[in-house]
């Protein structure tokens, strides 16, 4: 789909959130490098440009800069942070940098002092023009900053259009040339007006049209893959995700039984998984094969303790078993894959390659062994689209909002040897975390939260008899992306509860301990 809006990217971890929040605006947008070549950022022909925010400075050696034909090229510029000092730069107008030794790294309340600005603070919208045109002059609106750089002076033939106690330049626009920049963040939801101020920029100054929707993205989607293929057999591979699951229902609509989903079972799955994404996945009319390749996944998985070894197993036996059920499968050239747009965007900057600190499998030996060609009807969602997407497919919200799960499943849950008795203690322990995280409402709240087993054995009491039984954790935490992760503090009687209940239903399990860690240093799997 050609993109009205590009958003050039100038490293800021909010791009992705000025991009969702544009497309709930109700406008398609993609994310380009800000440094990308100007053919690359205006092959979609767009009709704005937004520009990041970032942690570079414009007066520093690490500038980053974007190609003068897209200043030039006389579209509507909305520049953010970065993207509002770049604008200053390029325009003729000057920008100040922070005075290190003054505040020496410290991280302070935004406003006051004059220099940095972090956090909450409030800005006095001066003039209401372009985006901020919804806004009466003199109103005072709660923003997030989070700059060290500010505009110190205005380019010529722009106007400064609001104030805050550290900038005096907190938004500058140029009307004849339909420019404008905010030196806050507008796309955060501490800055409750953003996103009007958003489509002001986008409908009122740009002009945009309203393009994106799940019902429209649906029909496209479906006439996409009908015509990618007309004919023959397609496979997908199932994990009972909201990823897998929504594409799979997307290609079905198009293509209907020539779609081949495959469900492995692979021994360390949750309890009842296979019932579960089997009448899920039977009902939403998916040809569903289930491969109970449990026993072969638990035999080479015997006697093994060290968790990257388990998860090359994992890894590997699947991709074994995927294949030879995928050969099954007359003539079949395309693979579908729940790739979504994080995976897809080319970030800015490549910073050396990082460790290896777990080996995440996917099918990867697969499509170049099978010759397979890859079809990613959720190329271009984000996570919460692609829940949108599902619900308007009529998908139960069970599956839908369902917390990730990992492709190695318990098996890196169940620390020490992976054995049929250990995996029954786990899933019957993980069944309890998430029953009482439903029942107390906070499944969505979560990223994640589920029980680990450790292989780690202490002494109890249970009526009058000593026990020497194993123990569980527990591990609930929050995330935006999986890449960090905030524990979280479940309320005592959700604990009290739990740790009851784990003990009392879990035979072999005497303890309960609470994982208290955070994303880094800690990671969320145990293994
Ligand atoms: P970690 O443990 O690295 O996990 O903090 C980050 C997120 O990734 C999930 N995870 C996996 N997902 N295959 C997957 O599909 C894997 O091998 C895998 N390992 C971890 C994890 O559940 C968390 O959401």
């Amino acid at each position: 789909m050609n993109a009205q809006l590009v958003i050039l990217d100038f490293g800021s971890q909010y791009t992705q959130l000025i991009a969702r929040t544009v497309r709930e605006l109700g406008v398609y947008c993609e994310i380009i490098p800000g440094t990308a070549s100007s053919e690359k950022v205006l092959r979609s022909n767009p009709k704005a440009i937004i520009l990041s925010g970032g942690a570079a400075s414009v007066i520093g050696d690490d500038a980053l800069r974007t190609h003068p034909a897209v200043m030039t090229s006389g579209l509507p510029l909305f520049g953010i942070c970065y993207g509002m000092q770049l604008l200053a730069d390029e325009f003729g107008g000057k920008v100040g940098g922070w005075a290190r030794d003054a505040v020496s790294g410290s991280h302070g309340d935004a406003g006051g002092d004059g220099l940095r600005e972090f956090g909450p603070a409030v800005v006095t919208i001066e003039k209401n023009v372009g985006p901020f045109s919804a806004l009466a002059p003199n109103t005072d609106i709660h923003v997030w900053m989070s700059h060290g750089d500010k505009v110190t002076e205005l380019p010529p033939g722009f106007v400064s259009v609001a104030k805050s106690n550290g900038s005096p330049i907190a938004a500058f626009a140029n009307t004849e040339r339909n420019i404008y920049g905010v030196q806050f963040h507008p796309e955060v939801h501490h800055t409750p007006r953003g996103k009007e101020i958003l489509a002001s920029f986008l409908f009122d100054c740009a002009k945009l049209e309203r393009d994106w929707d799940s019902e429209g993205f649906i029909a496209q989607t479906i006439e996409g893959i009908k015509k990618t293929v007309p004919t023959g057999n397609v496979i997908c591979g199932l994990s009972g995700g909201v990823d897998s699951t929504v594409a799979a229902v997307l290609v079905s609509r198009a293509i209907g039984d020539r779609l081949h989903c495959i469900f492995v079972d692979n021994g360390v799955l949750r309890l009842n998984e296979t019932t579960f994404v089997m009448e899920n996945l039977t009902k939403l009319g998916l040809n569903v094969t289930l491969v109970d390749a449990s026993k072969r996944f638990l035999d080479e998985l015997a006697g093994v303790t060290d968790p990257e070894t388990k998860r090359k197993i994992i890894g590997r036996v699947f991709i074994e078993v995927f294949e030879e059920e995928a050969h099954r499968v007359e003539g079949a050239q395309y693979l579908v894959q729940g790739t979504l747009y994080p995976d897809v965007i080319e970030s800015v900057s490549v910073v050396g390659k990082s460790a290896v600190i777990k080996s995440h499998h996917n099918v990867g030996g697969l499509i170049e062994n099978m010759k397979l060609k890859l079809i990613e009807p959720l190329r271009e969602l984000f996570k919460d689209e692609v829940r949108r997407v599902g619900t308007e497919l009529g998908i139960p919200s069970e599956l839908i909002l369902r917390q990730p799960f990992p492709g190695p499943g318990l098996g890196i849950r169940c620390l020490g040897e992976v054995t049929e008795e250990r995996l029954k203690k786990l899933r019957i322990a993980d069944r309890i975390v998430t029953e009482e995280i439903n029942r107390a409402g906070l499944n969505a709240t979560l990223w994640q939260s589920f029980a680990v087993l450790l292989p780690v054995r202490s002494v109890g009491v249970m009526g009058d008899g000593r026990t020497y039984d194993e123990t569980i954790a527990i591990r609930a935490v929050t995330s935006r992306d999986g890449m960090t992760a905030d524990w979280y503090l479940l309320p005592e009687d959700v604990l009290r509860r739990m740790s009851s209940r784990i003990v009392n239903e879990t035979d072999g399990v005497n303890r309960v301990v609470l994982d208290v860690t955070s994303k880094p240093p800690s990671t969320i799997e145990w293994e």
